[in-house]
């Protein structure tokens, strides 16, 4: 019987849709004895997993409930087949990145900052932020206190599972769309990323959607702010080491561009880091895929791909192939 060990603090009713003929062991947080399992789905949380990664015997397949899986080859070695969760955080981190991008468009932060300071006149501060953030400092009347998504170019650094949902949730904005990813290709249209930095003065809103690799650590760095038009909407939607803290601490409070992150380096962002103070800025804390419907999905995929690997299938969401 094949063993999969799973965290304690998911709710077993979560795994009553995984195949027959698996024997589900529960792993504790703290793991003081070694555990002999052939599947693990280990807990969304890296520090949790590595401490009990020295326990864990036997294992040959990881079923990442994350789509980011960057911890899991050096704590599990070469030997091990991994797995992620790939469409299980469609929905909610496209719904974020939508959020983030309007709200930003909107200028709800200072808003928000406005109700707070119950001072309705402060709503021509918006004027001034506008003018500040895009360098338009032309006469407007009446005054523009906010901005409009419909017909702006977005680019998507990233075009996979994501990436393709937040473009379905960008349709009715009519915007128009750069894609980027690894590779190039048609239908539709897919630039390969070694044309970003060509591509980056045509966007108004830079959509990073890709995963955390050698390849893509700092691929956001003084260069690319330097190339991107003033006032352009960062968002960073995928892991915070793909953009240069240094450089946008640098381009946002010289008030070159403005930003979005749901995910920083360092993370978690410590109390004091320059990041906190910089204008132009919205951060969430990581959590743009923590909605309650993430678990009951993440699950199923990982019980779809166990079921695979029960029935000798090829398995849909390998991130490292067991050399
Ligand atoms: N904020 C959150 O809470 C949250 C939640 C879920 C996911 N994420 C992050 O989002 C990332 C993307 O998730 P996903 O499910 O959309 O992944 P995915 O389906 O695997 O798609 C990844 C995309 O990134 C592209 N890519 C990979 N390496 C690249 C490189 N070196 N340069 C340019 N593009 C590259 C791929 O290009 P090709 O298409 O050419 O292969 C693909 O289009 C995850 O890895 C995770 O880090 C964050």
């Amino acid at each position: 019987m094949l063993r999969v060990g799973y965290s304690a603090n998911l709710a077993a009713e979560l795994l009553t849709g995984f195949p027959q003929g698996i024997e589900l062991i529960r792993l504790p947080r703290e793991l003081d004895h070694d555990v002999e399992i052939d599947v693990w789905l280990p807990d969304p949380y890296p520090t949790r997993n590595l401490k009990i990664v020295p326990h864990l015997r036997g294992v040959k397949l990881v079923l990442s409930l994350m789509a980011g899986t960057e911890w899991i080859p050096g704590a599990m070695g070469p030997h091990v087949t991994i797995c992620n969760a790939r469409g299980a955080h469609n929905v909610s981190t496209a719904e974020w990145t939508l959020s983030a991008i309007l709200m930003m468009l909107k200028h709800f932060p200072l808003f928000l900052d406005i109700q707070r300071s119950g001072d309705w006149k402060r709503r021509f501060d918006a004027s001034a932020e506008y003018a500040t953030i895009t360098g338009d400092a032309g006469m407007h009347y009446p005054p523009v206190m906010l901005e409009e998504l419909t017909g702006k170019t977005v680019m998507l650094v990233g075009y996979g599972s994501i990436g393709k949902e937040i473009e379905r949730m960008l349709e009715p904005f009519r915007v128009e769309l750069i894609r980027v990813a690894r590779t190039s290709r048609d239908n539709p249209k897919v630039h390969a990323v070694g044309e970003l930095d060509a591509l980056l003065p045509k966007a108004q809103v830079v959509v990073l959607i890709l995963p955390l690799s050698p390849d893509t650590r700092w691929l956001i760095d003084a260069r690319q702010f330097a190339l991107m038009q003033q006032g352009t909407l960062v968002v960073n939607a995928a892991r915070g080491p793909i953009v240069n803290t240094d450089a946008l601490v640098e381009a946002l409070k010289s008030a070159r561009i403005r930003a979005a992150l749901d995910v920083t380096d360092p993370e978690p962002l410590p109390e004091g880091h320059p990041l906190w103070k910089c204008p132009n800025l919205l951060i969430t804390p990581h959590v743009g895929g923590s909605s309650p419907e993430f678990a009951r999905r993440a699950l199923q995929v990982a019980a779809d791909e166990l079921r695979r690997y029960m029935a000798g299938e090829p398995l849909l969401n390998v991130v490292q192939a067991a050399v």
